[in-house]
């Protein structure tokens, strides 16, 4: 099957031009100048009217957690919900944390990654994998995994006793990842001094949800960072710190590229748009927020949007990681160290983003920079994903900037019971979502099917020096 998307302005990381893009199967062919497309057309078996809308990259969502167990109870979305939402929402490829329990090996976790995945997920996905068990079995496994397409490790700095890793295990992790070309994603928030804070808050009589913001200052996470970036430089590892969310983090990432060190760095909506006001919400809705690091006071954001256009923050992915508020949230009534951290999003990123670039924040090359081709070049995806180039994947979304929508719980497709961004007007949104040449999603109808996602193995980190 051949297909024509034609009229549309391709938009790419270098910038946009009127072009018509042919796909033939699974696969772009050629970007054509719509002055000589005449003459291509009849090669094409259907065309895709783009007239006024972008014609853009599908995005990488690389930070997700479907059907994860955390705290007695589950995420809600599963592969199948949850890679359905992110498409909806333009999201194309995704890479989910498989979790290593305590005393479980590499192997049995990866393997139980893609039993969830596999016959479920509508989008490609790959895997990271978070280590909470560092010893010799471990550390052997690691290459193991980079030969399987699995090349990045999440670890801890934070949750003492659950994915807590000290300074020495996070050491010896870095030093194998450094042999084998894999990067170390750093949860870095101070998790020791920070659960002092949390005892002393709860023996004060603070159990309200905004607590869980007072008790994790940005000062802590700033200060897990700089650790972090000092480990990686003695081991040589390349370091990747998820979800940053303070102004004193970004420092810290800042003075390490400005150095030329391989330390990158992502953010995610939560920190762009939400606050510390959020969690202050009265009646326990403040709940809906609470994640970690925690969503920061108002004058962080801007902090974040000038990171993301000097690219000390690369990426803006989703933390993924949702909870009803119903039965789930609601197990820290009374106690906020005890609400399940996580918040939904996985099909509002491409939109909330693109509402950056509404707003000036962001200029359209950026956009679509961040939601997808740096994705792609951080974790070894590129030029299969990310791009629009003869060769890539034809994993493409119709955008339309002028559609207005209204961000709701009853409208979204996530499978949680509330949204983070109840009553939100955003401006654009995907018409047209395909993934390998097959339509996913166009005008307001589903067309894809669970289990046609693929695992996506992948290469190291491409932008290493
Ligand atoms: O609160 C969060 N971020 N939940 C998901 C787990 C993690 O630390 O990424
Ligand atoms: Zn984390
Ligand atoms: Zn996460």
């Amino acid at each position: 099957m051949r297909i024509l998307i034609r009229g549309g302005t391709v938009g790419t990381e270098t910038g946009s031009s009127a072009a018509d893009v042919l796909i033939d199967g699974e696969t772009i062919v050629a970007l054509l100048d719509p002055a000589h497309t005449g003459s291509f057309a009849g090669l094409a078996d259907r065309s895709i009217d783009a007239t006024g809308k972008y014609v853009i990259p599908g995005g990488i969502d690389v930070h997700t957690h479907l059907d994860m167990p955390f705290g007695g109870t589950f995420s809600a979305d599963d592969f199948e919900t949850g890679t359905r939402a992110a498409a909806w929402g333009g999201t194309t490829s995704l890479i989910d944390f498989a979790v290593q329990p305590k005393g479980s090996s590499l192997r049995e976790t990866l393997d139980t990654w893609h039993a969830k995945a596999g016959g479920k997920a509508s989008i490609d996905y790959g895997f990271h994998m978070i280590i909470s068990d560092v010893n010799e079995q471990t550390l052997k496994e690691m290459d193991v995994l980079v030969g399987e397409g699995v090349t990045s490790f999440k670890m801890f700095m934070a949750y003492p006793g659950v994915f807590y890793a000290t300074d020495g295990e996070i050491l010896q992790a870095m030093e194998r990842a450094a042999g084998s070309g894999a990067t170390i994603m750093m949860h870095a928030e101070n998790g020791i001094a920070i659960d002092v804070l949390v005892a002393q808050a709860l023996a004060s009589g603070h159990t309200d949800p905004g607590w869980h913001g007072r008790t994790r200052p940005p000062e802590l996470e700033g200060e897990a960072t700089a650790r972090a970036i000092r480990l990686a430089q003695v081991t040589g590892a390349p370091l990747y710190i998820v979800h940053l969310s303070a102004q004193q983090a970004l420092q810290a990432v800042t003075e390490a590229r400005d150095a030329g060190r391989n330390v990158f760095a992502e953010t995610c909506p939560q920190y762009l748009y939400l606050s510390q006001d959020d969690l202050d919400a009265p009646d326990f809705e403040g709940a809906k927020y609470v994640c970690s690091p925690p969503v920061r006071p108002k004058e962080h954001q801007a902090h974040l949007w000038r990171g993301l256009r000097t690219n000390d923050l690369s990426i803006v992915s989703t933390d993924h990681c949702p909870f009803c508020f119903k039965e789930q949230k609601e197990l820290g009534r009374g106690d906020f160290s005890k609400i399940p951290n996580g918040m939904p999003g996985i099909e509002h990123r491409v939109d909330l983003l693109h509402q950056g670039v509404v707003n000036g924040e962001l200029s359209l090359a950026r956009w679509v920079e961040v939601n997808s081709t740096t994705p792609a070049r951080m974790f070894g995806l590129y030029p299969r994903k990310g791009t629009i180039a003869p060769g890539s994947d034809a994993d493409i979304v119709v955008y339309d900037p002028a559609l207005r929508h209204v961000l709701s719980a009853e409208t979204h497709h996530m499978a949680v019971d509330y949204s983070a961004y109840e009553g939100r007007e955003v401006q654009g949104g995907p018409a047209v979502v395909m993934s390998r040449g097959e339509t996913l999603v166009s005008d307001g109808e589903w067309h894809g099917q669970a289990g046609r996602g693929r695992f996506l193995p992948r290469g190291e980190c491409q932008y290493l020096r």
